[in-house]
Parts: C-alpha cells; sequence; structure tokens
C-alpha cells in the first residue's frame, strides 16, 4: 500500500483540520495515511498524533507538509526537524518522491501563500517532486477563502473548513497518491 506521511503541526487545530481532509483524500485513493506531528510538550492539539522520527521520510511513498502561518513561514517545531534530516538528505531518502504543502491562517491576506512556497523549500532540497492542486479542480475556481495552486489552505474564521477548502484538501491528498502509487509500481 502507498504510504503518505503527512507531516503537521497545529497549535490550535486549524491546520490538524486540514491535515485530517487531506487525510481523507489518500485514503480515498487507496493509500495509507501516516499522520506525524512535530513540537511535541507544547500542549499542541497535533500531540493526538506521533511524533514524526527521521525513519518515516525514509519509508515513506510521499510526504505532504503543514503548518500553521507563522509571520509567513512554517513554525519553529517544523523548521528544527528539517534541520536534523542533513543524514537523509545525503541518503536521498526522499529524492524523487511526490511532496505537498499546507497551511491555515487567521487573516486571509496573512501570508498563505508565502508560508506555502516557504513550506516547499526543504522538499525541494530533498529531491521531492512538488505536487500542487491544478485548476481542474473546481472548488479552486470557487473558493472564497482557503485553496491554493501552491497547496490546500484554511481560513480560519470559523472551527470548520468550508466546503471549497475541504474539496481542496481532498484532492491534493489523492493526487499525491495516486503520483506515489504510480511511481513505485
Ligand atoms: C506567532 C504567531 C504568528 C502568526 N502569524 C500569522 C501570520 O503571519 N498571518 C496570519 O494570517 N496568521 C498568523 N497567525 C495565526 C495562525 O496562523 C492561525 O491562527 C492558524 O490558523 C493557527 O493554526 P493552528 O490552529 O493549526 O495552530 C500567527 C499565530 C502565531 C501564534
Amino acid at each position: 500500500m502507498t504510504s503518505v506521511v503527512i507531516l503537521y503541526y497545529s497549535r490550535n487545530g486549524a491546520t490538524q483540520r486540514l491535515a485530517d481532509a487531506i487525510a481523507e483524500g489518500v485514503t480515498s485513493a487507496g493509500g495509507e495515511a501516516v499522520l506525524r506531528s512535530t513540537g511535541h510538550g507544547s500542549n499542541a492539539v497535533s500531540d493526538r498524533d506521533l511524533e514524526v522520527e527521521n525513519s518515516d521520510i525514509e519509508n515513506c511513498d510521499a510526504l505532504i507538509l503543514g503548518s500553521p502561518t507563522r509571520f509567513g513561514h512554517m513554525a519553529s517545531s517544523l523548521q528544527k526537524f528539517w534541520e536534523g534530516t542533513s543524514r537523509e538528505w545525503l541518503q536521498g531518502a526522499l529524492t524523487d518522491k511526490p511532496g505537498a504543502v499546507f497551511t491555515s491562517s487567521s487573516s486571509l491576506h496573512g501570508g498563505q501563500e508565502s508560508t506555502l512556497l516557504t513550506l516547499a523549500l526543504p522538499l525541494i532540497h530533498h529531491g521531492m517532486m512538488l505536487v500542487g492542486i491544478p485548476y481542474s479542480e473546481p472548488a479552486l475556481h470557487q473558493t472564497q477563502s482557503g485553496g491554493s495552486p501552491y497547496g490546500a489552505s484554511h481560513h480560519e474564521h470559523s472551527n470548520k473548513l468550508t466546503e471549497h477548502e475541504r474539496q481542496c484538501a481532498i484532492a491534493l491528498g489523492k493526487r499525491v497518491t495516486n503520483f506515489a502509487s504510480k511511481l513505485s509500481s
């Protein structure tokens, strides 16, 4: 079964809502969604899922990385994790695997796109093939909140995803899984 790691940090649950919708997309495409988090011990809701280990990135077929928007880029616990992956980088543990990104923010124009693009940088350094959301996904045309060609996103104006945000997140999980399955077959 195609194993897709969804690696994220979420203090209060908004980014976790996206992680769960992406996991739904992975599962609906026949993959195994492996939810992993960073920053354990800070009382974050993402403590629900096991803390990521470096072996997780070696063993996966694809990886989807998500963070709350923090002053326009990723949360520090995620950055800290990537700074401990030199060995996996040298070994090419993620090279040629599909990767994708997601974020949540409290204001609509508060930096979602810069966070998505900067989340992509460690994945590209690790040799991953970046997967976005194509405009063939109807929700991307219709959304009045989150959802971007660069990745899934959520504008946290209520305590749930809008239907369009959810559709974009599911589409991203499916697309990454489909690519990973084709590559490993
Ligand atoms: C230190 C800090 C910096 C933040 N920076 C931004 C920001 O630049 N733009 C924005 O719209 N929201 C910002 N936020 C709000 C969070 O991105 C937003 O509440 C997010 O949805 C939280 O996700 P979570 O519930 O998964 O923790 C910031 C929050 C914190 C604590």
